[in-house]
């Protein structure tokens, strides 16, 4: 890794895709591809390094890969999967819980279901503390992972339209992705039903930094247009009132009909788990990218832990 990124990067928390730049993003692409090719390059990166997993939400992917990425790094994992498996139950706060885990530990990556609950966690210890997704807010790494794919599959982002579909109100992984597409100038379209749609703020943000998205409930309308259609599951568990979600669940279903009008090489993407937006015959076909993009999800994680912990390259 390039030295002075390298020494940017370390001991640094990542709370929101918007704390690198887009240079360390593209660094630690390039370490993740290369991770990629010559694993054994990095199996001892970090030998006598600890993450901890604060996971109080449910998680298959992101646990596993923070996990897989430490072992394969050569480091040692330790964490809890469930709140209920440790003194979280007995009511300890956030903060008490990451102080403590920091007294084994050299990396916190923690999931929460309340928003800004990784920035409590970094703010009470002094070991970094990496977001693993944090209420309805942000989903940082996830957002690497995305950008890792699309780099993979479509060689940058210059000149890419990328279409956000399904709930944006909710999905801390659209909120990130949007960011960080910002950032390096890909064109976004918001595809969601009008009570699902991009939070206000968000979209403000975007536009600040120069980029004005299109809004529409109608899929049809890009799916022409996108080069990468990035579809994400309705947030039940976010909804205040029950009754609204099933106004609105399945109000999107990817299926092979609908990709009669997609571009060739448009590339579906979602961070998963699925619950019906993308029916299970789209898998063969050669737009499908989600498990390869939960693959990636790895070297990813891998070049992020070894430029926080400084390991030797
Ligand atoms: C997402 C999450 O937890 O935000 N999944 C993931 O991390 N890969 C998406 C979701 O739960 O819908």
């Amino acid at each position: 890794m390039n030295p002075g990124l390298k020494d940017e990067m370390m001991k640094k928390d990542l709370i929101d895709i918007t704390d690198l730049t887009t240079e360390e993003i593209d660094e630690l692409i390039a370490v993740a591809e290369d991770i990629v090719k010559t694993p054994e390059k990095y199996s001892e990166v970090m030998r006598h390094r600890k993450i901890a997993t604060l996971f109080y939400e449910p998680s298959t992917r992101t646990r596993f890969s923070f996990e897989s990425a430490m072992l394969d790094l050569g480091g040692s994992v330790i964490g809890f999967s469930s709140p209920t498996e440790c003194s979280v139950s007995k009511g300890e706060s956030v903060a008490d819980t990451a102080r403590t885990a920091a007294c084994f530990a050299d990396v916190i990556a923690m999931r929460h279901f309340k928003d800004g609950a990784a920035f409590v966690a970094a703010s009470n210890v002094d070991i970094p503390v990496i977001n693993a997704g944090d209420g309805g807010h942000m989903h940082p790494t996830q957002t690497l992972t995305d950008l890792f794919t699309i780099h993979m599959e479509k060689g940058g982002f210059d000149n890419l339209t990328v279409g956000l579909c399904g709930d944006l109100k909710y999905g801390r992984t659209v909120h990130s992705l949007a960011d960080a597409l910002t950032m390096f100038g890909a064109k976004i379209t918001l595809v969601a039903p009008e009570s699902l749609q991009m939070p206000d703020d968000i979209v403000a943000h975007l536009e600040e930094k120069g980029c004005h998205p299109r809004k529409t409930a109608v899929l049809e309308d890009v799916i022409d247009q996108a080069d990468v259609l990035y579809v994400t599951r309705i947030q039940r568990e976010r909804f205040p009132d029950p009754s609204e979600y099933s106004k609105v669940a399945g109000t999107y279903r990817i299926d092979n009909a609908i990709l009669r009008e997609a571009k060739n090489d448009m590339i579906i993407m979602h961070p998963l788990p699925r619950v019906g937006e993308i029916a299970p015959e789209v898998d063969e076909t050669q737009h499908a990218r989600y498990f390869k993009q939960a693959f990636n999800g790895v070297p990813v994680r891998m070049a992020l832990l070894s430029a926080i912990l400084g390991g030797e390259m």
